[in-house]
């Protein structure tokens, strides 16, 4: 309706001079009036100017008075001609009707106030309902009242906003429906030729784009990438969540009756039970330094069993992966490595807000040489600052494939207190020269959860916000850009 209006208005006339005006005379609202024209101009089938005016709008108090009368009025009919003494008129009033209808009537000179309160004037008029009244209809009040009820704020401005209407460059009495496709029938029938197209808004903002978002873990775990590579680290193949027990524990010198290696502690599979093949001449060597050791140790002095080492299971560490690739070198002519690798791993544990039944590992090793303790400590002060922890504490541990073997803490500014980052050790020569490298070979090796410092930078202290059927989608596409190491 009201584009109708405002196109078949212009087809006669040059100029919609307001369009307040205008809405008010035809009974439609003002908004909508405004919305057409804003749609009209887009399309520029008018020119519009924005026009502003100041207009004046009744506070809550000058509605009040509007509709009871001012105080001051209230207050003179109040008083009966014999007068009335002071108390009792107050009485008879509201506080504020009372406060306010005094001040102004004695300064209209309308009442005598003494003890008693007396009129001076016989009868009053209530101007100041009669301009708030007018006001409120939109009709024209002199400045000197616009003042008097500014000042005692029963009015207050209000801009005014609306628009004058001309015809635009593409003006037409009747708006004409754009084409916004071309379609299979527009081709084939031809009428592409006639149509007008809708023309192509440049501006306008696209749809947010829906692809895949980086779990944090994940985000995490490139930027760690980045500083194992800037330390010369080489990633290993860590594809394989299944391995067997050799490579996961025999291989590592860790004993048959572990307690690591019970069903209570470890995943083993089902189907496929156990592993295909092994390294036959390896498998021996590593049977005999178990049960009788060899290169200067005892051994465990047990009768070791290959059905053990032949069970699948979900590899408990990355130490495993590391253990194949220590092997894999010591087969051809020796060469330093520097090694790392961030993956998961699966352990049958009780499921707590710090703890799942997997987890991601970050493992790294240097096998040199002639290594020592000495390089450790080094090694993981280098890698350990580029994560922004430079002071580090190691304390005596054991794993059954490192000797020694320190547990690494480092303190936590914020904690305020030395938190437990990682484990680590020099692999034992049990383990090592079974494999075939060198005598002088040692390998220095340390490891540590992902999920760790991710729940740190990123602020979860539930784990199971942050992996699992539990986590919050959204948080997922919203989390920041991780910038360690950078
Ligand atoms: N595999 C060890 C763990 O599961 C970590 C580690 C790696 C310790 C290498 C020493 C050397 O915690």
């Amino acid at each position: 309706m009201a584009e109708e209006a405002i196109l078949g208005y212009l087809e006669t006339h040059d100029l919609i001079s307001d369009s307040g005006v205008f809405a008010a005379e035809r009974g439609i609202g003002h908004n909508e009036v405004v919305n057409i024209i804003k749609s009209l101009h887009g399309f520029r089938y008018v020119d519009a100017q924005d026009i502003k005016k100041e207009a004046w709008v009744l506070t809550d108090e000058g509605k009040t008075y509007a509709a009871t009368g001012s105080p001051e009025v209230q207050l003179f009919l109040a008083v009966p001609p014999e007068g009335i003494p002071k108390e009792e008129l107050q009485n008879k009033l509201a506080p504020s009707v009372y406060k306010i209808g005094c001040a102004q009537a004695a300064k209209n000179k309308w009442v005598e106030m003494g003890k008693l309160i007396t009129r001076k004037v016989e009868h009053v008029d209530d101007k100041v309902k009669d301009l708030l009244l007018r006001i409120n209809d939109g009709q024209a009040v002199d400045q000197d009242g616009i003042k008097a009820l500014k000042a005692r704020k029963l009015i207050a401005p209000q801009t005014w906003k609306g628009y004058s209407v001309k015809k635009g460059p593409n003006y037409a009495p009747k708006r004409k429906k754009v084409a916004t496709d071309l379609t299979r029938e527009n081709l084939q029938g031809g009428d592409w030729k006639e149509l007008e197209f809708k023309e192509y808004n440049f501006t306008a903002k696209g749809l947010p784009i829906e692809g895949g978002h980086l779990h944090p873990l994940l985000k995490v775990r490139h930027q760690l990438k980045d500083i194992f590579r800037q330390m010369g680290f080489e990633e290993m193949p860590t594809n394989n969540f299944v391995e067997s027990s050799f490579w996961n524990f025999d291989a590592l010198f860790q004993p048959q009756q572990h307690p690591a290696r019970d069903s209570h502690d470890t995943f083993f599979l089902q189907a496929p039970s156990t592993t295909k093949e092994l390294p036959e001449d390896y498998v021996e060597r590593v049977k005999r330094v178990h049960e009788s050791g060899g290169y200067d140790s005892r051994g465990y002095g047990y009768d070791w069993k290959r059905d053990e080492a032949n069970k699948n299971l979900l590899r408990t560490h990355t130490t495993a992966v590391s253990s194949r690739m220590l092997y894999l070198l010591a087969q051809k002519p020796f060469v330093p490595k520097k090694y790392f690798s961030i993956d998961r791993v699966f352990r049958n544990e009780a499921v707590d807000r710090t703890h799942l039944a997997e987890f991601h590992q970050i493992e790294g090793l240097v096998c040199d040489r002639g290594l020592t303790l000495g390089d450790l400590i080094g090694v993981l002060h280098d890698f350990f600052s580029r994560l922004g922890m430079s002071k580090l504490r190691f304390k005596p541990a054991y794993n059954p494939y490192t000797e020694p073997s320190m547990e690494i803490f480092s303190y936590h500014e914020g904690f305020k207190k030395w938190v437990e980052v990682g484990n680590s050790g020099m692999f034992r020569p049990e383990m090592l020269l079974p494999m075939g490298l060198p005598e002088d070979v040692r390998v220095i090796a340390w490891g540590l959860s992902l999920e760790r410092p991710t729940m740190i930078l990123y602020g979860i202290d539930n784990i199971r916000d942050l992996f699992g059927p539990k986590v919050d989608l959204s948080l997922i596409k919203k989390n920041q850009i991780c910038r360690l190491g950078i």
